[in-house]
């Protein structure tokens, strides 16, 4: 089998790169290239058929630099255009490619973190109206209970370096408050964002102690390896060089200065 090719991971932005991260960690043998959609995000607050169209350009631009198999690490994209791809792009056009997302690997497990069965979902709008995480979570645990919460003034604050700053406080403490509201008995807070973990500290202050967060960057990691397990032919694909490339769509200087907050190191990207 031809293994020279790499694996794609996909984000609106800066935020997947903490998925990225755990997955290099998990599995670093692998090449990889990730892009990041800079110059059209945040993708929180665009229509269905915008982030579908956005994402599936990207993905076929991973597709055409050598990517069989590309991870959607960004909840916007795994919520409002996985479902098209898998079930109308691939099967039409590339039947051999695989896209994997994000929500379905965290709904999988997440009922196995609450004792109460009552979960607190916090995402973009565009997750949150999309409902995905209340279907997709019902599928594996019908009596778990999902209470979402948007946090449209989140990606801002990160992605302006404001999230360790005191500006940060007001607006996590809301959001917690919020959401804390709909139910007393939310015994785990799933961050549903892959910018989220960067505010781990701060929701950390403000969070009762007997609430667990759940961030997705090693359940998405550990579907993974479980994934290249169970298909074989798609991991005989893969190059294992432990090779590293970037791809903005935006500016490259910015995307560098910006990244090594996300990834915990410095990189070099390309344009896209
Ligand atoms: N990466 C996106 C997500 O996980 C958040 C940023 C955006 O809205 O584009 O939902």
């Amino acid at each position: 089998m031809n293994n020279q090719f790499s694996i794609g991971v996909f984000d609106s932005g800066f935020g997947g790169l903490t998925v990225f991260k755990s997955i290099t960690e998990k599995l670093p043998q692998y090449d990889y290239i990730y892009l990041g959609d800079n110059a059209r995000s945040p993708y929180g607050d665009h229509s269905f058929e915008t982030v579908y169209q956005y994402t599936l350009e990207c993905v076929e631009w991973l597709f055409e630099k050598g990517c069989p198999l590309v991870i959607l690490a960004c909840n916007t994209a795994s919520a409002k255009a996985l479902r098209n791809i898998q079930q109308l792009d691939l099967p039409k056009k590339y039947p051999n490619h695989r896209v994997l997302g994000v929500i379905r690997p965290t709904a999988e497990i997440i009922g196995n973190y609450t004792q109460t069965q009552q979960v607190g979902v916090m995402g973009t709008r565009g997750t949150v109206n999309s409902n995905s995480y209340p279907i997709e979570i019902n599928h594996f645990f019908p009596e778990v209970k999902v209470h979402q919460q948007s946090c449209p003034m989140w990606v801002p604050i990160i992605e302006n370096g404001e999230h360790e700053n005191e500006g940060a406080d007001y607006f996590v403490n809301k959001y917690l408050q919020e959401l804390l509201q709909q139910s007393a008995e939310i015994d785990c807070i799933l961050l549903a964002c892959t910018h989220y973990p960067l505010l781990i500290p701060k929701i950390e202050q403000y969070l009762p102690k007997n609430i667990q967060l759940l961030a997705q960057g090693d359940i998405v990691a550990n579907s993974l390896v479980d994934y290249l397990k169970r298909h074989p032919e798609m991991e005989g694909q893969l190059a294992k060089n432990s090779k590293r490339a970037f791809y903005t769509s935006g500016d490259v200087t910015t995307f560098d200065a910006h990244a090594s907050v996300f990834l915990g190191q410095e990189l070099n990207s390309s344009k896209m």
